[in-house]
């Protein structure tokens, strides 16, 4: 069997970390989907490009390169708002559709929005993972301020409910749990607690197959 472990779910949620523990500990390819979004919508707002206009965003997807992927500029807040406003279009989300599913089928560690309920609906092992908006604020908050950026926590929290709001209400592959995913809430949950959850989740799956 092809490991594909999907793992979708809000923002700060702490997906990005465990999805990377897993990735480790299963040994399997990781891909970070959100900043395939946050190039297209760092690569249109740089181009002085319209974040609402479709095709801007989907000539963008041809742009994308390791180096643009590697770069810390996409982990700025303003890219995130910019990477959720590009995400809405239909033509978006279909260009990155097919890398998207070539990197999982050999097995891979998927971390996005949609990876169990639109790009990898048969994968074996789905998590969403959520928390309480005012704790993945405080945790983005202080992830912003080591980088160096001036920005309040206020700022923060209101940037991230419109987020959710953007990516569960898009016509297009709306952020939610697909129905066979397993939910974990790390709100009250260490990075070491929600890594162990998870794997006691996945391993009952594997065990079953
Ligand atoms: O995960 P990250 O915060 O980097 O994602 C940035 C934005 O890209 C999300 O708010 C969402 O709008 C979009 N996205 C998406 N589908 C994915 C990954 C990210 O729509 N699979």
């Amino acid at each position: 069997m092809k490991l594909i472990i999907a793992i979708d779910g809000t923002f700060a949620s702490g997906k990005g970390t465990l999805a990377k523990q897993l990735a480790a500990h299963y040994d399997l390819p990781y891909l970070d989907t959100g900043k395939l979004y946050r190039g297209i919508g760092y690569l249109v707002t740089q181009a002085g490009m319209d974040v609402h206009n479709p095709e801007h965003g989907a000539a963008m997807a041809e742009k994308l390169t390791p180096e643009l992927l590697a770069d810390p500029i996409l982990k700025s807040g303003d890219v995130a708002v910019a990477a959720s406003k590009v995400a809405v279009h239909p033509a978006v989300r279909g260009a990155l559709r097919d890398y998207q599913r070539n990197f999982a089928k050999n097995g891979a560690v998927m971390d996005g929005r949609d990876i169990g309920t639109v790009i990898c609906p048969d994968a074996p092992a789905k998590l969403y993972v959520d928390a309480k908006p005012e704790e993945r604020a405080r945790r983005r908050h202080a992830e912003l301020v080591g980088y160096g950026e001036d920005i309040s926590y206020d700022t923060v929290l209101a940037q991230l409910i419109e987020r959710d709001e953007r990516d569960m209400n898009r016509a297009e592959a709306p952020l939610k749990p697909a129905e066979d995913a397993h939910l974990l809430d790390t709100t009250n949950l260490s990075i070491k607690a929600a890594f162990e959850t998870a794997v006691n989740i996945i391993d009952a799956i594997l065990a079953t197959k």
